[in-house]
C-alpha cells in the first residue's frame, strides 16, 4: 500500500451530491492530501464541512486546475462540459456525475462492483458515474446476469426528490408544510405539485415519448453490462420522498433462475443487502433502510407467475450515496489503487 496522497477537487461542493462526496471521502479515509471545494461565484468564500475541518469554497471559474490529481464533478452537465476537459488537460483524472460524457465510446461508465476494470481505459482522462437509478439496478442485476443471462428488464422507479438537487429537497419540504397549514402551493422545480403526489416524469421528454431519465436506464444498462442485446422498458416516477430511490423490477432471463437461487446469489454479492421476509416490514424502504446508508437493498424476490423464466425484485438505495457520491469515491479508490 502506497503512502501517496492526492489533491482532490470537488466541483459542486455546496450541492446535495457534493456535500455527500466530502462526507464519503472522510468516512472511507480516502488519502486526501489537499481538498479543494469549488462551486459558483455565488458561494465563493462560504465554508463546507470536510471531516472536522471547514474548507473555504472557491470560484470554479477562476480556479487553476494545475496540480489537481482527482476531480469529482457534480455541478450539472453544462459545468462538466466546459470544465471537465480543462481539468483533464491539466492532468487530473475527472470522475463526472453528469450525463455529459456517459455515452461517449472513449469515456468509461463505471459501477465499482460491476465493471471496475473499465475505469483503467480512459483516454480522455474522464470516467463517468452512471445515473442514480441505473447505478442501483446494475449492482442488483449483475450477479443475476452473470448466472442466468438477462434478456429483458421491465422497471418502474419511485425516485426521491434529492436526485433533482437541493432546490427540490427544499420544494418538497416547503410544499408539505404549506399544504398541512392549508396554504396554496406554487410548483417551481417540478411542473406540478410534488408533496402528497406522484409524478410520472423525470428529466426531459424525448421524441419517442420516453423521458431522458427513462432512456438513461436503457442506454446505460447496455454500456455497463457490455451487452447491446439487453432490452429495457422503463417508467420513471418521482415520489415525495427526500432520500432513496426504489425500483420495481421484472427481469426475464435466458436460463431459468428461481427466486430461491436468486436470493442466495444476491446474498453473496458485493454491495448488496438482501431484506426479504414475507411479513410487514420484511422488505427495504428508503426511510427504514436506504437513507444515509451505502448498500443496495433487495427484497420482494419472487418468481413471476406469468412467465417461465422471470423474476420480480424490489431494489432500494440511497441515490445520493451509492447512486452518486459513494460510487464516485469508489472510482477514485480504483484510480488510486493503480498507483500500488
Ligand atoms: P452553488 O451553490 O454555488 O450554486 P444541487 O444539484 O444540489 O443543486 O447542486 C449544484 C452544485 O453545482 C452546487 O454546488 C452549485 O454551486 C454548483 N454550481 C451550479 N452552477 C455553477 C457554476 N456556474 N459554477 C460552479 N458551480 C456551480
Amino acid at each position: 500500500m502506497s503512502n501517496r496522497t492526492y489533491k482532490v477537487a470537488v466541483v459542486g461542493a455546496t450541492g446535495a451530491v457534493g456535500e455527500a462526496m466530502l462526507a464519503v471521502l472522510v468516512e472511507r479515509r480516502f488519502p486526501v492530501g489537499e481538498l479543494v471545494a469549488l462551486a459558483s461565484e455565488r458561494s465563493a468564500g462560504d465554508y463546507v464541512k470536510f471531516g472536522n475541518d471547514e474548507v473555504m469554497v472557491r470560484d470554479l471559474a477562476t480556479f487553476d486546475p494545475a496540480g489537481v490529481d482527482i476531480a469529482l464533478f457534480s455541478a450539472g452537465g453544462a459545468i462538466s462540459k466546459e470544465y471537465a476537459p480543462k481539468f483533464a488537460a491539466a492532468g487530473a483524472v475527472v470522475i463526472d456525475n453528469s450525463s455529459t460524457f456517459r455515452y461517449d465510446d472513449d469515456v468509461p461508465l463505471v459501477v465499482s462492483e460491476v465493471n471496475p476494470e473499465a475505469a483503467k481505459h480512459r483516454p480522455r482522462g474522464i470516467i463517468a458515474n452512471p445515473n442514480c437509478s441505473t447505478m442501483q439496478l446494475m449492482v442488483a442485476l449483475k450477479p443475476i446476469h452473470d448466472a442466468a443471462g438477462i434478456e429483458r428488464i421491465n422497471i418502474a422507479t419511485y425516485q426521491s426528490v434529492s436526485g433533482t438537487g437541493r432546490k427540490a429537497l427544499e420544494e418538497l419540504g416547503r410544499q408539505t408544510a404549506a399544504l398541512l397549514n392549508f396554504h396554496e402551493v406554487e410548483p417551481e422545480v417540478y411542473p406540478v405539485q410534488i408533496a402528497f403526489n406522484v409524478i410520472p416524469h423525470g428529466g426531459d421528454f424525448t421524441d419517442n415519448g420516453y423521458t431522458t431519465e427513462e432512456m438513461k436506464l436503457v442506454w446505460e444498462t447496455k454500456k455497463i453490462l457490455g451487452d447491446d442485446a439487453i432490452r429495457v422498458n422503463a417508467t420513471v416516477v418521482r415520489v415525495p420522498v427526500f432520500y432513496g430511490h426504489s425500483e420495481a423490477v421484472n427481469i426475464e432471463t435466458r436460463d431459468k433462475l428461481d427466486a430461491q437461487d436468486a436470493r442466495a446469489l444476491l446474498e453473496r454479492a458485493p454491495g448488496i443487502e438482501v431484506v426479504d421476509e414475507p411479513r410487514g416490514g420484511g422488505y427495504p424502504t428508503p426511510v427504514t433502510h436506504a437513507s444515509g446508508r451505502d448498500p443496495v437493498y433487495v427484497g420482494r424476490i419472487r418468481d413471476d407467475l406469468s412467465h417461465p423464466r422471470a423474476l420480480n425484485l424490489w431494489v432500494v438505495s440511497d441515490n445520493i450515496r451509492k447512486g452518486a457520491a459513494l460510487n464516485a469515491v469508489q472510482i477514485a479508490e480504483l484510480v488510486a489503487a493503480e498507483h500500488g
